[in-house]
Formats: C-alpha cells, structure tokens, sequence
C-alpha cells in the first residue's frame, strides 16, 4: 500500500510540476497519461488500504483466522500484475495501441479512472471476488450471531465486486458509456467505500473506546442504510449536462443533497465514542488519523461535494479545478487517512508494539493534513478564476501567455505538493521504522511521570461541549453553503458582463473561512482529544492504596442530596487527572447518573466491583 502511495503522490507531483511549465518531460510523458497513473494508483492504494484493513479486522469480528492463507498471497500478487500491467499498458493507450479484439479493448478502455482493459477488467472480478470469499469466510456461519458491523463489511465487500461489473461494459455511444462508468465511479465511492468507512470507523471506535456495541451497531446500520438512500439515486449528480434527459437535474440535485447526512452522523459518533474510553489509547496516532479521516469526509466529500451538487451550481464548476479540490479532500481525507490509520495499527498488532514514541507519526500527519488543505485550497483558487476567465469570457485557455489566470494556483499548488510530499516521506519512514520508536516499560512510566496534574487546563484542552461541537459544524456548513452561494452567481448578468467581483467575494469568505474552521476544529478536537488521554493516562497510573476513598455504607440512611452532595465536593476537591474509589454497600447508579446529569463526560467511572453486598467504582476527573 505505501509503495502505491509513494508512485501515486509522485505522479501528483510530476502533474503539479508539469502544470508549472508544460515543457517538461513533453517528449517523454504525456500529461494525460501521468494523470491516468495518478488516478489509477490513487485507487489501486486505497483498495489496498482497504483489503488491509479488513483482513485485520475480520479475525477479531469473526473470530477466525484468514483462510486460505495462499488466496491472500495470490490477491497480492494479482494486485502488483495490476499496477505493473497500467505502467506497460497506458503510455501504448497513448499511441493509440488498445489492444482490440472485435469490439473490446483488451488493454486499455480509455475511461477515464478505469483505463484498464478487458484483462486487467477480469483479473480484478477475479480479485475482488477471492478478496469477498476470503473475508465471508472468516464470518460465523450462522447469520443469526452476525452484528451490524458484519453485515456492513459483507454489504461492502460483496458490493465492492458486483459494482466493478459494470467496469466491464462498453457502448460505442459516449452517454450509456458514462452510465456504466458512473456506476463503478459513483457507487464506489459515495455507496461501496462509504459503506466500509462507516463500518471500520465504528468498528474501530468500539475496539479502541470500549463504545457499546449496540450504540455503534445502531450508528452503522443508520449510516449504512442513509448511504445506500441518498446514494443509489444520487448518481444521477453525474448525469447533469452531458446530453441524458434533463430529469436527472431535479433527482440528482435532490437526492445527493442528501448524502452529506450519513457523514455527519459518522463524526457525531467519533465525538461521542472518544469519551467513552476509561483507559488510555495505546494508538493515539492511529486516532489522529481516523479522526482526520471522518473529519475530511465531512468536509470534503459532505461539505465540498455538496457546494457542486445542484444541477445550476454544476453547469459552472463542470470540468474545472473546483471538482479537483473536491475529488482530492475527499478521496485522500476521507478514504486514505483511513487505511493510514488502520495501517498505524496493524503494524503496532503485528510487531507487538505495547505504544510507540508518537511524536512523528503526529508531524506526519499534521503535514499531511496542511498539504492536502493547501493542494485543495490552491485547486479552488485557481478553479474559480477557471470559471470566470475561461469559461464565463470563453478567454484562450492555451493563449499565448501560457494559460496566465490559474498561473498563481499553479505555483501554490506545487508549494503545496512539496510539503505534502514531505509529510509523505516521513510518514512512509515512520510506518516502516515504527519499531524504533516502541516505548518500553521505563520510558512509559517516565513519560507518565512528566504529566503535571494540570490544575487549570486551557480553553482549548478543555472539554468540548455538544454545543460547541455543534457551532463547529454550523460554522462549517455555513461556509459551504457561502460557496456554493458563490458558484451559484456565476449565472448572475453582471458576472456575465464582465463583474466577478460578487462570487470572488464569497468564494473568498466561504473557501477562506471552510480551510480556517477545518484547521481550527482539528486543532480543538486533537488538543481536547490528548490532553483527556494524558488525564486518563494518570488516573491509570495511580494505585488504589495512594487516592482518597469515600465510603458510603454508613451514611445510607442520609437523604440523597447529602450523599450527592459529598459525592461531588470529593470530586471538585481532586484535581483533573486524579481520581477517588466510591464505595458502598447498596448499589452506585444513581450516584453514577448524578454525576452524569451534571458533569456529562467531565468524568470517568470505572466499576471496581459490582455487588451483590458491596458496589465500588474509581471516578477519575477529566476535561
Ligand atoms: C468520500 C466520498 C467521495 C469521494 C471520494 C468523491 C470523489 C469525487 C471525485 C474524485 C470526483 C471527480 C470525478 C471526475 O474526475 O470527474 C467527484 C465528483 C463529484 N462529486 Fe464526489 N466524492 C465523494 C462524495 C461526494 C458527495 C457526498 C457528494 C455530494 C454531496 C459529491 C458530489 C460530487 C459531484 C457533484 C461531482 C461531479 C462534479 C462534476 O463533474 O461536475 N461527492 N467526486
Ligand atoms: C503531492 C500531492 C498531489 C498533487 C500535487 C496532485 C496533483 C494533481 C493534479 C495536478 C491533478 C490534475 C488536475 C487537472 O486535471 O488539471 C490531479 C488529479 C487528481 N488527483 Fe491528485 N495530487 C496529489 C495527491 C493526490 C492524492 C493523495 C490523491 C488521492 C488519494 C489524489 C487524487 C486525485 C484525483 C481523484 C484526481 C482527479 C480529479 C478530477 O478529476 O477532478 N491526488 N492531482
Ligand atoms: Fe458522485
């Protein structure tokens, strides 16, 4: 997977540099042709991720090894014959060499995403059906001990090679062909892959913060089914202006409108089951990422996908960088942060890494992050000037001076790929160095020892409220809908004769405001997110013989609100990151939900015995 990344962000790279100064390599390699590798690779890592992922998880749901360990072998090799077959096959597509036979392509299709031909065509039905069997297999038998997260993965497994069917039709009229090539696209990404995501996000959740299966299993079976809704007949997005029947304007709008739904729902839930964790993650890396990853989903596939999704906002963005800056926030964000996430765990798993110095996987990320931001940011400067210059005053695209109204995007686009490829390196480097950086017993300890109790914690350590979370997300749909507002008056008359000073303006606000908010929630949400971990981190470390203990067996004849009362001075007395036991002999819930009712997640119980004659619990404080 990270030798895929590595060729596809330099195929990126080479296209940021081509679109610098079109000259280079014009003898040696087309511009069409990098880009088809680029896109081709995008998808052949991600699958990979994803294939990865699921044969990590899929023991652990279904409590069975892999079997047989030779298919997994073969999905291997069959996925390098793939990727070397694009490198032979592709620059001969270019010479016009596609390898027909009748009326079928047997290199290379020319479409665009899925370029291989008819073999390359079989040999991935062949792929993802094994990749299907292999992952059913490790299932239990019956159907009946199966949760929501089985059901997704297997919805998504099975989905993901009976899509790729239709990669398998050709029609000589350029439309139908687009139907058939929009079911793979499409359904792929906005039904087949999300579906996945909802699923190993939960399923990860759960794993990581002991979230409550049904709480997640609901969470899954609702965005699932909001996807597979919103999603089959929000295809017809695609079908906007290029020669289908008009109708597809109102049910594309209408219903792809609605797909942000279900990715709202999912970083809901990451918010919700961060706090469930009584015990500190061992992979606060593999967190970063995942967070990134439904995060950038919301955002640029939720947020950025909707801003081009109604027929009369599409006709202007069509074709241009703004799709650009959409296709890389949303593929990269959401789906590659994912499998980067899940690869941070699985080789902790497979090297037996207890925790790991993370101080470079977090420098790789958040280079990752400003990288993509600052790529998609650049693809949305220069698309709106797209818009306007080439498409709105029909001006030469291939004019004399070199294509001059996208000349500074240009530049900030490569600015951009190179930190992005820096973040790139030294996340390759750390995934395969990981070793290095385990922390033994020593040094954990050491490293606990250096928390100070924070007495005070800042604003932007401190706990976020579902208020707060909630004016995030406002802030952040507010700006969306700035910008689509924007694309929108591309069609106003006076843009038409010759004024784009009014969508500029709110592609100023709205784009400028959407990166700033982005950067801004991750940084409040992460900082939130370690400094609860650090807390946790010491309450672990505390042994039950050095914290306060309030026994309540003596005092059950007391009204309520006194023992309430206790209860609650005990806990403001401690500092954040200590804890107290609270012991009794009749049963602790409602303290339990008092305290709830009043600090909401400001607290940890963790239940030390349960009854029947005594109840205990250790009640630790943090943000
Ligand atoms: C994580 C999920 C998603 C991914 C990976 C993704 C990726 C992409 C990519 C790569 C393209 C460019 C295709 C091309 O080359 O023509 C695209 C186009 C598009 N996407 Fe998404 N997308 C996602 C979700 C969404 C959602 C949820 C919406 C709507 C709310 C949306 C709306 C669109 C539209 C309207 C286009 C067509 C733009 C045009 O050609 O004019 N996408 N998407
Ligand atoms: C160094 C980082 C990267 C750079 C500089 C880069 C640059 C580019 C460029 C210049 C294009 C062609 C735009 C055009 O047609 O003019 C492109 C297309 C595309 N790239 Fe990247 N890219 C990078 C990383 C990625 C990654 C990591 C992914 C996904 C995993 C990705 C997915 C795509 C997709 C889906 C398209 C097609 C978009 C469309 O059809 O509108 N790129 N990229
Ligand atoms: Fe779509």
């Amino acid at each position: 997977m990270l030798i895929f990344f590595a060729i596809q962000m330099s195929f990126g790279l080479l296209l940021a540099i081509i679109h610098l100064d079109p000259t280079i390599l014009q003898d040696t390699m087309n511009f069409n042709v990098a880009r088809a590798f680029h896109l081709n690779f995008a998808v052949v890592w991600i699958v990979t991720g994803f294939i990865g992922t699921i044969l990590l998880i899929g023991p652990i749901l279904g409590q069975r090894d892999v079997r047989p360990v030779w298919l997994v072998k073969f999905l291997l090799i069959a996925l390098w014959v793939i990727a070397i077959w694009s490198f032979i096959t592709l620059p001969l597509a270019h010479k016009g060499i596609a390898g027909w036979v009748g009326n079928i392509p047997m290199l290379q299709q020319g479409k665009e995403f899925l370029e291989g031909g008819r073999i390359t065509g079989f040999l991935l039905l062949i792929g993802f059906s094994i990749f299907a069997f292999l992952t059913l297999h490790m299932f239990p038998k019956k159907k009946k001990e199966w949760n929501e997260m089985h059901w997704g993965l297997a919805v998504g497994v099975v989905g993901l090679a009976t899509v790729w069917v239709f990669a398998l039709f050709s029609s000589e009229n350029l439309d139908l062909q687009e139907y058939f090539r929009w079911y793979v696209v499409h359904y792929w990404v906005e039904a087949v892959w999300e579906i996945l995501h909802i699923t190993i996000i939960g399923f990860l959740l759960y794993k990581f913060f002991g979230a409550d299966e049904g709480e997640v299993g609901f969470a899954v079976f609702w965005g699932v089914s909001l996807v597979i809704l919103s999603g089959l007949i929000g295809n017809s997005h695609h079908y906007f202006w290029i020669g289908t029947p008009a109708f597809w304007q109102f049910w594309g709008s209408l219903f792809s409108a609605l797909e942000p739904l279900p990715l709202i729902f999912c970083i809901w839930h990451v918010y919700l089951d961060e706090k469930h964790g009584l015990k500190p993650l061992k992979n606060r890396a593999a967190f970063y990422f995942i967070f990134g990853s439904a995060l950038f989903e919301m955002v640029g596939a939720g947020i950025l996908g909707f801003t081009m999704t109604l027929a009369y906002v599409n006709i202007w963005e069509h074709g241009t960088w703004i799709t650009a800056s959409h296709g890389h926030m949303a593929l990269f964000g959401a789906f590659g942060l994912l499998v980067i996430g899940a690869a941070y765990e699985a080789i902790r798993q497979i090297k037996g890494i207890e925790r790991f110095n993370d101080k470079l996987s977090k420098l790789a990320f958040w280079m990752l992050f400003t990288g993509i931001l600052g790529i998609v940011a650049s693809f949305a400067y220069g698309g709106t000037n797209q818009i306007y210059v080439y498409r709105i005053l029909g001006l030469d695209w291939w004019g004399h001076h070199i294509r001059p109204a996208m000349s500074e995007a240009r530049v900030f686009l490569a600015l951009f790929a190179f930190l992005f490829t820096i973040g790139t390196i030294i996340l390759i480097y750390d995934l395969l160095t990981l070793q290095n950086r385990k922390l033994s017993d020593r040094e954990i300890s050491a490293m606990n020892n250096k928390l100070t109790h924070p007495k005070t914690i800042g604003r932007w350590s401190s706990g976020m409220s579902r208020f707060e979370f909630g004016k995030w997300l406002l802030a952040l749909w507010f700006m969306g809908l700035t910008i689509t507002a924007g694309l929108f008056a591309f069609g106003m008359k006076s843009v038409r004769l010759g004024d784009p000073v009014i969508p500029n303006i709110l592609a100023f606000i709205g784009y400028g405001g959407l990166f700033l908010c982005t950067t801004l929630f991750a940084i409040r949400f992460l900082k939130a997110f370690d400094s609860r971990q650090d807390m946790l981190q010491l309450i672990d470390q505390f042994g039950d013989e050095e914290i306060q203990k309030i026994d309540l067996s003596n005092l059950n004849d007391r009204p309520d609100e006194e023992l309430d009362k206790l209860v609650l001075n005990t806990f403001n007395s401690i500092e954040y990151g200590q804890a107290f036991i609270l012991s009794s002999n009749k049963d602790l819930k409602s303290q339990h939900l008092m305290l709830y009712d009043t600090l909401g997640p400001g607290f940890i119980w963790e239940t030390v015995e349960d009854g029947p004659e005594h109840w205990e619990a250790k009640i630790g404080k943090v943000n």
